[in-house]
């Protein structure tokens, strides 16, 4: 079946997810061996800091990760682009169909946002940042959880760990189906790739403070990587 196409802004945004939705809602509900799904809800609840009021989950996906701001005192409400991943994600908190870079929020109205997982399907994270930025209060919240720039992408082959090799394609920023993992989601739904200054950059232009960074993974090199930033 082929991916649904929208109407947005650049063209190539799709709802990749909608085809893939119930895989990915077992995949982010049962904690896999390494415990990912442990180490993403353990690395975004260090990151985050206790609060009241919205927390906007942009491409909230399946809604798996809303137990966390909640935990935390916040009312998370998602937002993603596919109808299929929010079938799911509506069980778990108040979700609306948008697209992340035209976010159907008011200037300055919300106190709180985290994108989670999302940033390498995003053909433009830089214009979802500002997004965020622009629905940010000011001294808003902002916490970034990726996978690792540096060792996550077409470009790191893990299949022979603990040693990692990365090659040259780190630089490449283009989406691609390439991954040493064919079982996993960017077989399925293909990635971008942001290095880690772009990504530092994007943050700090769009108007976001880095308050803290983290990076977490299944043994010496991480394969997560997040921030805390603040509206100024
Ligand atoms: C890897 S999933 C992450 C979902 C969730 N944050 C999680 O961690 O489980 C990426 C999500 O981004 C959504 N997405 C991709 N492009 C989008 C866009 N332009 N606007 C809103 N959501 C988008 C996809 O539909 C998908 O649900």
């Amino acid at each position: 079946m082929a991916a649904e196409t929208t109407g947005s802004a650049d063209g190539t945004t799709t709802a990749a997810y909608d085809q893939h939705a119930d895989w990915y809602n077992d995949f982010m509900s049962a904690d896999g061996p390494g415990g990912y799904i442990r180490r993403v809800h353990g690395a975004l609840e260090g990151l985050m800091e206790p609060g009241e009021g919205a927390c906007l989950d942009v491409c909230c996906g399946t809604g798996a990760h809303a137990p966390v701001p909640a935990g935390l005192g916040w009312a998370p409400v998602g937002v993603d682009l596919s109808g299929g991943q929010l079938r799911h994600a509506a069980g778990r908190l108040p979700v609306a169909q948008a697209d992340a870079t035209a976010l159907p929020f008011a200037d300055a109205s919300l106190p709180a946002a985290v994108c989670v997982l999302a940033h390498t399907d995003l053909p433009d994270y830089a214009a979802v940042l500002r997004e965020i930025a622009r629905v940010l209060r000011p001294g808003g919240r902002f916490t970034h959880l990726g996978v690792h720039p540096c060792y996550i992408g077409a470009f790191a082959d893990w299949s022979d760990r603990p040693r990692i090799v990365v090659d040259d394609r780190y630089a490449d920023h283009s989406h691609t189906f390439d991954t040493w993992s064919p079982g996993g989601v960017r077989a399925r739904v293909g990635a971008w790739h942001l290095p880690l200054a772009d990504l530092l950059n994007a943050t700090t232009a769009a108007g976001l403070r880095l308050v803290r960074t983290a990076e977490t993974g299944p043994g010496g090199i991480p394969d997560l990587f997040g921030f805390l930033a603040v509206k100024a």
